[in-house]
């Protein structure tokens, strides 16, 4: 996909004629840090170059019009009414950041947008994300908002929280905004601040393999993890003065567990505060070049979502076990919310072909599903693009 295509689009549309901008969005794969981010932890991101595309261009009657390459159905608003309509379906994702905008106290007017992506469909990859930070790039480039990127990712995950009502976490909607061509993000969500961490993956790659186990966040047992890590940090208050899990430390945590008077939040705890410091320790062997222990890190990872956090499920988990059996992987994990969609793998790039014919082979035998691989070209986050 490029801009003259979806300029032709957009003009086929929408009338020709006036200045119409073009962006792009990514969406993103985390390495490591699961349910960690709404803990107040440590995530490890990044930007894929797979993504969402737009022309966009500014009206003077105060309307917006959406269109879409992906979903058929066209939608309408007036910027007087921005509020949520459920026939507008997938364009409320963009008209929820404009009502963002406009509560912020920018000024925005009336514009066609067409978009387009290449991003599958409810995989775990963040589409949601991506479109939220693809309309936020618009209004912000063809209002002159002037609006910084860390706002903007702020602003974008307020309107996935209270305008479409999926209480994410921060991870998406920042990854999406920061991400770094070849770069990873150490992101700490407590102090919403960031490293950048050069992927050095020296003869290796990253491959997500999809599930094509659909899943929606907004019904799935999310909501009940996040009241489970909320409930053992007001037991654990009784000792420490914490508003999130992951400003524990593990060793105070291994002391203390017993404060927390359920057996399963506390599991749920132990997964956060551990993942959260294997997170740590996972990007300081990255940075020293030692990819095996970052390997198995992930697969740490992946086990404690599985046993503790409960969240991956069988076809998360035949994927991760195929994976560990291929040629070549040094670490595979799910990746994102869980509950079906991806996971990601580090794999020897002289043995992916044969990694994916493998994994292919067993994750189809065991849940008959067909599996769909990707490579990760690790991209930039939203932007406005130019030809
Ligand atoms: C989803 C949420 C994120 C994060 C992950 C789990 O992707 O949108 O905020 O909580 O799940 O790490």
């Amino acid at each position: 996909m490029d801009i003259h295509y979806i300029g032709k689009r957009f003009i086929d549309l929408y009338e020709n004629g006036g200045n119409t901008m073009f962006f792009f969005s990514p969406c993103r794969v985390n390495l490591i840090g699961e349910h960690t981010d709404y803990n107040g932890g440590y995530v490890f991101p990044c930007a894929l170059s797979l993504g969402t595309y737009a022309a966009a261009r500014k009206r003077n009657d105060g309307l917006m019009r959406f269109a879409s390459g992906n979903f058929p159905k066209r939608a309408a608003a007036d910027i007087t009414d921005l509020s949520y309509k459920t026939e507008d379906g997938w364009a409320n994702y963009l008209k929820g950041v404009a009502l963002e905008f406009q509560k912020a106290g920018y000024k925005i007017g009336g514009m066609d947008i067409y978009i387009e992506g290449d991003i599958p469909n409810g995989a775990g990859l963040s589409s949601s994300a991506s479109v939220e930070l693809l309309m936020g790039a618009a209004l912000n480039s063809l209002f002159n908002c002037g609006m910084d990127r860390l706002e903007m990712v702020k602003l974008c995950q307020r309107a996935e929280n209270g305008y479409m009502g999926v209480n994410c976490g921060v991870m998406d909607q920042y990854a999406v905004g920061m991400g770094k061509t070849d770069c990873a993000l150490l992101l700490d969500c407590g102090k919403l601040t960031h490293e950048y961490v050069p992927l050095q993956l020296k003869g290796c790659k990253l491959i997500i393999s999809d599930t094509n186990k659909r899943r929606k966040l907004a019904d799935s047992a999310y909501n009940t993890r996040r009241a489970e890590c909320e409930r053992a940090v007001r037991d654990l208050r009784a000792k420490y003065d914490i508003n999130l899990l992951c400003e524990l430390s593990e060793e105070a945590f291994n002391v203390d567990k017993g404060l927390i008077k359920n057996e399963v939040d506390r599991r749920r705890a132990a997964h956060a505060i551990a993942e959260n410091a294997r997170t740590v320790k996972a990007v300081e062997y990255l940075k020293i070049g030692d990819l095996a222990a970052f390997g198995s890190l992930m697969n740490q990872s992946h086990i404690s979502l599985r046993d503790l956090y409960e969240v991956t499920g069988p076809e998360l988990d035949a994927m991760a076990e195929a994976a560990w059996q291929a040629p070549g992987v040094l670490g595979s994990r799910m990746t994102g919310a869980g509950f079906g969609g991806c996971t990601v793998t580090l794999v020897k790039e002289a043995d992916s072909d044969a990694f994916i014919s493998h994994t292919g082979r067993q994750y189809q035998k065991h849940t008959g599903l067909s599996p769909m691989f990707y490579t990760a070209d690790v991209g930039d986050g939203a932007k406005r693009i130019y030809n």
